[in-house]
């Protein structure tokens, strides 16, 4: 695979034109997700024990990128590197070197040794990424592994490169959520967005409210099959759990030292029945409620007319905003009913006095009051794209799931979007029309080729305007997925699929060139003991 007869300088877009072969090589090496450029050389390096990890640049993360790269080196290829080799991988980086960006690298290997020069670390990060899958397509050689010589200039299209996990239908705990984030990093991937709320049950510790732990974080019994299903038959078994604060912090630190930014979801004003069956005082009844144990959109929601509601929000908001040091707080937004509001004295009186219209400019009222106690907080609100209704909070990112539309209207309007409709985004969908012969899932059909075809650049949004797209994510809603294994076979490979459309240039798209380097992939998920879904 390796052996290249000749030099050829690709820029990937180029690959089919010009002549050399060359694409046919590079869909050899297993780059998921592709380079902007390579350019491979005719020689060969050959890494072994012989060889030593040193940093440049004086940046206090160049010691821990250090420390994973030999670990990498050691645990997945047997090599380990000594303190003062002859030949040298060198972690370079130039902050003052504006080529780069925020998140781009070079990595070069060549007779002098490797090199990955970056303006950040988070550059490095992404150039050692790139480094272990050119190790996996090496060839072993005693004591080492034989890589091709090339050079890499790469940088990310999308700022935004998310895959979401609910954790609120099913419970997955640290370890798993870690290993997670594994996957994200080795997709070159940079933001976890954790639901941690639900109707079906509330996972984090708030010292205030400790019911939220001992109540809302525990429902009864789960259904048992689909919720289509009729009767509907249910376990009879309590569920439930939470996570600490000491255990959200070390989520956060793990995601950080894997340049992930963790975006923490805490659902309001409805997806909230498991918060009011401890805090009954804050829906419009009065309660009594139960963490819900069925699965869909329930009436119980939070009263927007209550002030306490806005006081426990404020409280936990800002218990949340000091576990999560990132800037950005998503607070859910959808598929709130608003038949209580609409029945209930304290929300129709809070309409008169705002002066609103209806119920809907109410959800607008209650999410742009959110994003006050947010901003001052000092935290950017993201809202699922109801929050478009009756008016949109001032400094709302939107994350479009109905569709492109609602994200279209607000880049469009001039705020910042995450794309992540259904119909490409919902790693919860089926992965094959032969449904009988997937585990059960909600419904769909999302295939990985589908999942490929993705892009979250409307030709709706205007020319000036593009920038608003922020990036895109994947979803994995956990209704019908109650294991790690099974999060893993519907995560995987449309996670590949999605890291290639968020990282990689729109013009270098090609399906054919994605599942010939996904063998790779594939060996490389083998060796981590992934359960993913095996490609037809
Ligand atoms: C959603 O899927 N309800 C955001």
């Amino acid at each position: 695979m390796r052996k290249l007869l000749s030099t050829c300088f690709i820029a990937v877009s180029i690959l089919v034109l010009n002549g050399c072969g060359a694409g046919d090589q590079i869909n050899q090496i297993g780059f998921v997700p592709l380079p902007t450029e390579i350019s491979l050389e005719k020689g060969e390096t050959t890494i072994n024990q012989e060889w030593a990890i040193i940093e440049n640049g004086g940046h206090d993360d160049l010691r821990s990128l250090k420390e994973l790269l030999a670990e990498n080196l050691a645990v997945d290829y047997g090599i380990s590197v000594s303190r003062q080799g002859g030949q040298k991988i060198a972690l370079n980086i130039e902050p003052d070197n504006p080529t780069f960006g925020k998140e781009g690298y070079a990595l070069a290997v060549s007779e002098d040794g490797v090199k990955i020069n970056a303006g950040t670390p988070n550059g490095i990060f992404y150039g050692i990424q790139t480094l272990r899958q050119l190790l996996d397509s090496g060839d072993k050689t005693d004591g080492g592994i034989t890589i091709n010589q090339l050079t890499v200039n790469d940088a990310p299209r999308f700022q935004w490169r998310g895959m979401h996990l609910d954790v609120a239908r099913h419970f997955f705990d640290v370890k798993f959520v870690k290993r997670y984030i594994d996957y994200l990093a080795m997709h070159k991937m940079n933001i976890f967005h954790w639901h941690l709320t639900e109707d079906q049950g509330w996972r984090v510790a708030i010292d205030q409210y400790p019911k939220l732990a001992e109540i809302s974080a525990y429902r009864d019994e789960s259904l048992i099959g689909h919720y289509r299903d009729k009767p509907r038959q249910y376990d009879g078994k309590r569920y439930g759990g939470f996570y600490s604060k000491d255990e959200m912090r070390e989520v956060v630190q793990y995601a950080k030292g894997r340049y992930i930014t963790v975006v923490p979801e805490i659902e309001m004003p409805g997806h909230a029945k498991a918060a009011l069956a401890a805090y009954p005082e804050l829906s419009c009844t009065g309660g009594p409620h139960k963490v819900e144990k069925l699965w869909g959109v329930h009436k119980e929601v939070f009263c927007a007319g209550k002030k306490e509601t806005f006081e426990f929000l404020e409280n936990v908001l800002t218990e949340v905003a000091t576990i999560f040091p990132g800037p950005y707080v998503h607070i859910g937004g959808d598929e709130c009913p608003k038949n209580r509001w609409k029945e209930h004295d304290l929300d129709q009186q809070r309409i008169a006095a705002e002066g609103l219209h209806d119920e809907h400019e109410l959800q607008s009222y209650f999410i742009k009051r959110i994003e006050g106690i947010l901003n001052g907080l000092g935290k950017r609100l993201i809202g699922w794209d109801e929050i478009l209704e009756g008016g949109l909070a001032p400094g709302a990112i939107v994350q479009s799931w109905r569709g492109m539309d609602g994200g279209i209207a607000a880049a469009n309007a001039g705020h910042e979007v995450i794309m992540s409709p259904t119909s490409h985004a919902y790693f919860d969908y089926y992965q094959s029309e032969d449904k009988e012969n997937e585990p059960l899932a909600i419904g769909g059909f999302l295939p990985l080729e589908k999942v490929y075809q993705f892009e979250p650049v409307p030709p709706e949004i205007d020319q000036d305007k593009l920038h608003y797209i922020l990036g895109g994510q994947g979803n994995v809603w956990t209704e019908y997925i109650s294991t790690p294994e099974k999060a893993e076979y519907m995560a995987i490979p449309r996670m590949s699929a999605m890291a290639e459309v968020l990282w990689s240039q729109e013009k270098d798209r090609d399906y054919e060139s994605f599942t010939s380097r996904m063998k790779w992939q594939y060996k490389r998920l083998d060796r981590m003991k992934v359960n993913y879904r095996k490609p037809e």
